[in-house]
């Protein structure tokens, strides 16, 4: 069963908390926290007060999705805000081996994301050692873009390499989900998908997720 995880992007900024408690009641499995510093991407989010502010409203696992330029410098910062999974991205100019070994002596798992133009091999010598690979479907920044269907051969690779190796990482896809598109990334091997304006575009956030998982 695949798990479904709301990206609190597209949810009503102004009442952050209660969007929370209602995305968790509905059935999410876990909650997405997109962080963007308007340098990796030409746009700004949230920082860590505002996850710290907003974790109490629910008991799922927080992952927190750093679009920004020095994760190495700010991780801590969410870890301790509450977060549970930090996902930073490949593309990032930091020492991947030694940030993906200091947040787990923190005791919190690590995510690595890959970029729509980026290759997937070059997540090769980290698949050992994450545990999630997050494929970006969209280019990150904004919520609300269309998939782009080019990067589900990327899914398919990363469940051969995982099934050759054994190894144990979750393979995650955002951007750009409906359930057309969820059905794809299910069938090509996903584990995890994130989906913001889809369901926080719905009232009945309770029926997109049960059908998101169904599809
Ligand atoms: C985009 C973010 C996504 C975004 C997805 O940069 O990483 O998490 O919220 O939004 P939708 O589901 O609307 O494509
Ligand atoms: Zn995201």
């Amino acid at each position: 069963m695949i798990l479904i995880s709301p990206s609190l992007l597209s949810a009503d900024f102004a009442v952050l908390g209660k969007e929370v408690r209602k995305i968790t009641k509905a059935g999410a499995d876990l909650i997405h926290f997109d962080v963007m510093d308007g340098h990796f991407v030409p746009n700004i989010t949230f920082g860590p007060m505002i996850l710290s502010a907003i974790r109490k409203y629910s008991n799922l696992s927080f992952e927190a999705h750093l679009m920004i330029e020095q994760p190495d410098r700010y991780w801590k910062r969410f870890s301790d805000a509450g977060a549970d999974i930090i996902g930073f991205h490949i593309e990032s100019r930091v020492n991947h081996n030694r940030l993906i070994h200091d947040i787990h002596k923190e005791g919190k798992k690590v995510c690595i994301v890959v970029n729509p133009p980026t290759k997937i091999i070059t997540t090769e010598k980290l698949l050992s050692k994450v545990d999630v690979v997050l494929v970006m479907t969209v280019n990150p920044g904004f919520g609300g873009q269309k998939f782009i269907t080019s990067n589900i051969k990327k899914i398919e690779w990363l469940d051969k390499e995982r099934k050759k190796h054994n190894y144990n990482f979750l393979i995650e896809v955002d951007g750009g989900i409906n359930y057309e598109t969820a059905s794809l990334v299910k069938q090509a091997g996903a584990d995890i998908i994130v989906a913001g304006s889809f369901i926080f575009g719905n009232k009945n956030y309770k029926q997109v997720i049960k059908k998101l998982k169904c599809c």
